[in-house]
């Protein structure tokens, strides 16, 4: 089989009263000069006219799957090799069904499954659907599996009523649609070591010091940047989280283990992204039996675990070496402190004092030396992911400059 370009957006339009915003995404996408291949349900095709979209995109619309004039040839197979993304928008509740069940009953929904590019989706509908538990089951699983949904927004619904559930702002659709394109192309050939999750220190068989980090900023950086063309090298602690597709994925337990497989890996990275939550301290002794009630410790002694990220920052020789820091008070200076005595690049600062452990959003503070600092309040991780990969980026075409002048 020949390899086709990855030089297409997709964009399936479903069956929803605001089918008519996609010919505004489709308009808004050519202008930044994206190519668009319009795929319509057969209930889109109710709310508008393949036409429109034909002259707009200049192609023919895409929406029966065994249409007489295909010519034998498997459309969308042919489609799927050439899509850099699937856009569905709007996304009804109906194929956010068929996506997360791998129903293939049309030909969006078999396109769907055929695609290996990123997929983009923004659902809407009436507010009580939008917050039915069969509707959440199935984003929470199209999250997981690593695909962007451009949430709805509240404000007043076709039926009448008020509500979250009206398809997003045009503007965040083609924005989202853009930076993973974008993204598609700005990490080919970098080697990319993130470490995500917490550490498991034992005390006995049974019980660990542990802590409530989930891993998800962590594996969001790696998605991030395997999706830019990355080759990623993933070290997690224990989490409950997926495996990222692409992504050189290694389980580790405790501090100990994590520093082994760093400390291996580390010579061979171009950005060292240390997200995870390393335990500061282990159990001096552990027990190899269960510590039983009646003979109960007075007290756990602790030795301290070492501080991987210093080691790193002791013998960094050309990487850009990202630490990342919990804090609850005095955020910023705190942050500026571990930077200088790491010897950091950059450090994301992350306001822990209202919970945001195993949260989708969070509210962090990028700092790097001589910049002024870039706050992202209350953004999504994946977000979060690409602004930390883009300043890491901005670190490495500067010193690039610098070097090109001295
Ligand atoms: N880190 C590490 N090894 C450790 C402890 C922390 O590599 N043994 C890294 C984390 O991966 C993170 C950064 O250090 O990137 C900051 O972690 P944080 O817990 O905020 O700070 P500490 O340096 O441990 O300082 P403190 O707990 O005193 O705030």
């Amino acid at each position: 089989m020949t390899m086709r370009e990855r030089s297409v957006v997709v964009l399936g339009v479903t069956g929803c009263i605001a089918a008519y915003k996609a010919i505004e995404v489709m308009r808004g996408l050519q202008k930044a000069g994206v190519a668009v291949q319009v795929v319509l349900t057969r209930s889109g095709r109710r709310f508008v006219a393949p036409l429109t979209f034909e002259a707009l995109s200049g192609r023919p619309v895409i929406s029966e799957m065994f249409a007489p004039d295909s010519n034998r040839e498997i459309v969308h197979i042919r489609v799927a090799q050439e899509a850099a993304l699937l856009a569905v928008v709007p996304a009804t509740a109906n194929i956010l069904g068929k996506f997360a069940r791998g129903i293939a009953d049309d030909f969006l929904s078999t396109l769907y499954l055929s695609c290996a590019c990123p997929v983009l989706l923004a659902p809407a509908m009436n507010s009580e659907m939008w917050n039915h538990p069969a509707v959440r089951e199935n984003l929470a699983v199209l999250r997981e599996r690593g695909h962007r949904i451009v949430e709805p927004a509240a404000g007043m619904l076709a039926c009448g009523t008020e509500g979250v559930g009206r398809l997003a702002e045009t503007k965040a659709i083609i924005g989202g649609i853009l930076e993973i394109l974008g993204a598609g192309r700005s990490m080919a050939g970098l080697r990319v070591l993130v470490t995500a999750g917490p550490t498991i220190e034992d005390i006995d068989p049974v019980r660990f010091i542990s802590s409530r980090s989930s891993g998800k900023m962590g594996y969001a950086l790696a998605t991030a940047a395997r999706m830019r063309g990355a080759s990623v090298m993933l070290i997690s602690g224990p989490t409950s989280l997926p495996a990222p597709a692409g992504v050189d994925l290694v389980r580790v337990r405790s501090a100990a283990d994590m520093k082994d497989a760093v400390l291996q890996r580390f010579p061979l990275a171009d950005i060292v992204l240390k997200a995870a939550a390393v335990s500061d301290f282990r159990p001096l002794a552990p027990a190899a039996q269960k510590l039983k009630k009646d003979s109960q410790p007075a007290a756990l002694a602790l030795a301290l675990n070492e501080d991987i990220l210093a080691l790193l920052g002791e013998s960094k020789k050309s990487q850009v070496l990202v630490g990342f820091a919990a804090e609850t008070e005095d955020i910023l200076n705190r942050g500026w402190a571990k930077m200088a005595q790491k010897n950091l690049d950059m450090i994301v600062v992350n306001d822990v004092s209202s919970g945001v452990f195993g949260q989708d959003r969070a509210t962090v503070h990028l700092l790097r030396r001589g910049r002024d600092v870039e706050t992202l309040s209350d953004e999504t991780k994946t977000t979060i992911a690409h602004r930390i990969l883009d300043a890491a980026l901005d670190l490495i075409s500067s010193r690039a400059t610098a070097s090109e002048q001295g």
